[in-house]
């Protein structure tokens, strides 16, 4: 079985953030949402991964995954450039497939559970596609199955009449009978090759679609809420633990790498990460809050926020810095004494000063 995890897409839910960088690379908890995907395929005893390229920071994913010898596995890379559709994306891996069965994931899903059962079902039932379907309150923003006597007989993306919640979640299960239903496709109104259009064909031409339904171990992280809540569910999974810092004692859920400064004035409240090299001067870093590598924080309040890598935040304790996303190598700095929060989605090199 081969892994393909898909990196391209234009990710304009989480401008400006995904002007300069790649979504599936943001991280959740010190890590990119993608190596969540990664890692739930090694553990499927997957070794060759295919990483499909959009025309965002490709060369970024290329640099952080390599070979992927960091994880012991063989990882190549296909270029989609331009986002023209996800089973557009999944056509140009035919090559890399060849004749073996293969799971897609997105690269910007957030799963936090193994994919061992959905494996299993795929295999036993002898399917030619498989997919976790998962129920939601808005199903009209989703690829949507109808489902009869336990069968998938539609799907609809995006329907603006749903005629149920379960919506696709973004692992897929498939075998190369898909390449020649991709190659019928034709573009949506929004002038992409969908993969439930895929799924469509599927049933219709009488192959096997199956599905499980799942719940509460997947999330898209497409929007600034998903993704802080995403960063909150993979910060969760902290184990709790008491780590001691500078005489100073974190309890609770906290990840701090190493070579990590925090001064005795500072407090810190799980669940939290803080990556290597910050150093937090004076401040309050509150629950559910993931900062970067190599941060300067100094008399700031930040809770339930993602601070990037190389941020710098100087706030003379006059704002709080809640609900955010502030892009790598930004500075927010306070000129005078303002109180009120601050609730900001900020892409990389901004400068605020409040
Ligand atoms: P989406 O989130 O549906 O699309 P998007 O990335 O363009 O974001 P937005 O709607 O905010 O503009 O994409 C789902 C996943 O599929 C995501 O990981 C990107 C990936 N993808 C591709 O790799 N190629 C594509 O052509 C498309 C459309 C998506």
């Amino acid at each position: 079985m081969k892994g393909i995890i898909l990196h391209g897409g234009s990710g304009t839910r989480l401008r400006p953030l995904t002007y300069t960088d790649v979504k599936q690379l943001l991280p959740l908890a010190g890590k990119p949402v993608s190596e969540y995907a990664l890692n739930a395929l090694i553990e499927l005893g997957i070794k060759d991964i295919n990483i499909v390229l959009g025309d965002i920071g490709a060369e970024e994913v290329k640099s952080y995954y390599g070979k992927g010898d960091k994880w012991g596995i063989n990882i190549s890379y296909t270029f989609q450039g331009k986002p023209a559709g996800i089973a557009q994306a999944v056509g140009l891996t035919r090559e890399f497939v060849k004749d073996d069965d293969f799971i897609v994931v997105l690269g910007d899903n957030y799963f936090h559970s193994g994919f061992f059962q959905l494996l299993k079902d795929f295999r036993k039932e002898e399917m030619d596609a498989y997919v976790a379907l998962t129920k939601v309150p808005d199903p009209e923003k989703y690829g949507i199955a109808e489902i009869q006597d336990g069968r998938i007989v539609r799907m609809v993306e995006k329907p603006k009449e749903p005629k149920s919640n379960l919506a696709v979640t973004g692992v897929y299960f498939l075998r190369k009978s898909i390449f020649p239903i991709i190659d019928s496709l034709k573009p949506s109104w929004r002038g992409e090759l969908e993969i439930t259009d895929a799924f469509q064909k599927m049933i219709e031409a009488g192959m096997k679609v199956g599905y499980s339904i799942i719940t509460g171990w997947w999330k898209d992280t497409g929007t600034p809420g998903e993704f802080l809540r995403c960063n909150m569910m993979a910060l969760e999974r902290i184990p709790v633990k008491e780590t001691k810092l500078n005489d100073q004692s974190v309890y609770w859920r906290a990840q701090i790498e190493d070579e990590v400064s925090i001064d005795r004035d500072s407090k810190i409240v799980g669940p939290c990460f803080i990556g290597s090299g910050s150093v937090i001067e004076n401040s309050y870093i509150g629950p559910y809050t993931s900062i970067g590598k190599n941060c300067r924080i100094k008399d700031s309040h930040i809770e339930n926020s993602v601070i990037m890598d190389t941020v710098s935040t100087d706030l003379n304790f006059s704002s709080i810095i809640r609900e955010s996303l502030v892009g790598p190598s930004s500075e927010i700095r306070s000129l005078r004494n303002n109180e009120k929060f601050l609730r900001i989605i900020i892409g990389r090199d901004s400068k605020i000063e409040v």
